[in-house]
């Protein structure tokens, strides 16, 4: 019998690039996405699409937001545009910025919705790539300051924080594969400086809201490789959790990059030469300059499944697969996330997990989304599996609240639980919609029941 803890919190997520739009107004600067979207038009954007409209969050967050709280929302994870906040190198903060993002808080607090923040969802200022980006190390500085002023301004309304979203992609899509902002190919020994400087970040940061607010929660949101057992045997479950943080391969991959530096004050020891190398160098300093984060965000997808010895058992021909073709793997819910608390033991988000489907309107004018709701009822009931078995998971933050911009991809990916006409702007809530207000109105009972 599923049934979640009582302080179970249920919600939606969102970023800012991904929804707000008005990219270049209210004193807004411009970040390392707008120039990417509007720089390489014809190879790096799925149909040349960009952010500068988006879902037009930014002056229609209150119909977004009354959308949630008709479905009964709790929790609303989005994160703020840095280049809003500070637009230029003069270090002089954009009042309209700071303004918009205490009014969108005022707006979900009064509709009983709890705001929690993300600081950094990729989005960097140009001002700041201008001067190296993520490879200059006084980004840590920069970041702080920001921190400071975004708690300072957030004091009252908001009480947990997320620094940084998704290290892996920051670093190695952005700067090792490239097709993300800023879009570079760099070497080894570059892009482990990244993952150390995204750690150092994520520390000062969380200094600084302390600072500000000690009640304050702070965390982190990482994604990487997630894994289950062909058998649930101790062998096979050991198996698991050796190889999902088992850096000696794609070590950029592994979810357990940041975490380790930032609880262990440590690399894996399982990291190729090449990281070694760097994380030698690193002074004692700076591993005590490392902050425990109050609790750990999981955004997961789909993962692979590896037999009792650790070998990867190849996803089977014609296995279910999401609209941009990803696994569906719902076991990783229970396997992938009782291993990342045996290793950490801090409590858990799941800070991302969702679904791209080919959502349109039908002929009765709604969006019929079963493939969704499928979804997420199997990932859910695998949720609660790691929930009895002690896992202390404090809360579900659906990916998406709406349809947006899905990075490289554009608009063709639709992980919304609202559908957005990108045409009129219209909002649709979707049938997964009312489906997860069942969910959530219940606490997850309704998930005994299989449609
Ligand atoms: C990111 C989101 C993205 C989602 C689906 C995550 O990696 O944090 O911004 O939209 O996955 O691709």
């Amino acid at each position: 019998m599923i049934f979640f803890p009582d302080d179970f919190l249920w919600g939606a997520a969102c970023a800012s690039y991904q929804c707000e739009g008005v990219w270049n107004e209210d004193g807004k600067g411009p970040n390392i996405w707008d120039d990417f979207c509007h720089e390489y038009k014809g190879h790096r954007i799925r149909h040349d699409e960009t952010g500068d409209m988006a879902c037009d969050f930014y002056h229609r967050y209150r119909e977004d937001i009354a959308l949630m709280k008709a479905h009964g929302i709790q929790a609303f994870r989005f994160s703020i545009s840095w280049a809003r906040i500070y637009p230029d190198a003069s270090g002089r903060v954009n009042g309209a910025g700071v303004q918009f993002y205490q009014d969108v808080c005022d707006e979900l607090l009064h509709s009983g919705i709890e705001p929690m923040v993300t600081l950094y969802h990729w989005d960097l200022p140009s001002w700041i790539q201008e001067r190296g980006g993520w490879q200059n190390r006084q980004i840590v500085e920069w970041f702080g300051v920001y921190a400071r002023t975004m708690a300072e301004a957030l004091k009252g309304r908001v009480r947990k924080y997320m620094t940084v979203n998704e290290p892996m992609c920051i670093a190695n899509n952005g700067h090792g594969i490239g097709v993300f902002a800023p879009g570079y190919k760099l070497d080894v020994e570059k892009l482990v400086r990244i993952f150390h400087y995204v750690a150092l970040c994520h520390s000062e940061a969380q200094r600084q809201i302390k600072a500000v607010d000690p009640s304050a929660q702070v965390g982190l949101a990482c994604n990487g490789r997630m894994l289950y057992p062909e058998k649930d045997t101790p062998e096979n479950r050991e198996a698991v959790y050796r190889r999902t943080f088992d850096l000696h391969e794609n070590w950029t991959e592994g979810y357990n990059t940041v975490p380790d530096s930032l609880i262990f004050r440590r690399w894996d020891p399982s990291i190729p030469e090449g990281v070694r190398r760097f994380a030698d160098t690193i002074p004692s300093s700076d591993w005590e300059a490392m902050e425990k984060p109050d609790f750990l965000g999981v955004n997961l997808y789909g993962g692979g499944m590896v037999d009792e010895a650790g070998n990867d058992i190849p996803f089977p021909t014609g296995g279910p697969r999401t609209a941009n073709r990803w696994p569906i793997t719902p076991e990783i819910m229970h396997y992938g996330i009782a291993a990342i608390y045996r290793r950490y033991g801090l409590p858990i988000y799941i800070t991302e997990n969702g679904i791209s489907c080919n959502d349109r309107v039908f002929l009765d004018g709604k969006v019929h989304d079963p493939e969704r709701i499928d979804f997420l009822h199997r990932y859910l009931t695998e949720l609660y599996k790691a929930i009895q078995e002690g896992v202390p998971v404090k809360g579900y933050l659906q990916w998406s609240i709406m349809d947006n911009f899905e990075w490289a991809s554009g608009y063709e990916e639709r992980f919304g639980l609202v559908y957005i006409d990108y045409q009129t702007l219209e909002r649709i809530p979707k049938d997964s919609f009312a489906w997860y207000k069942q969910v959530i109105k219940s606490n997850g009972t309704s998930l005994n029941e299989i449609p």
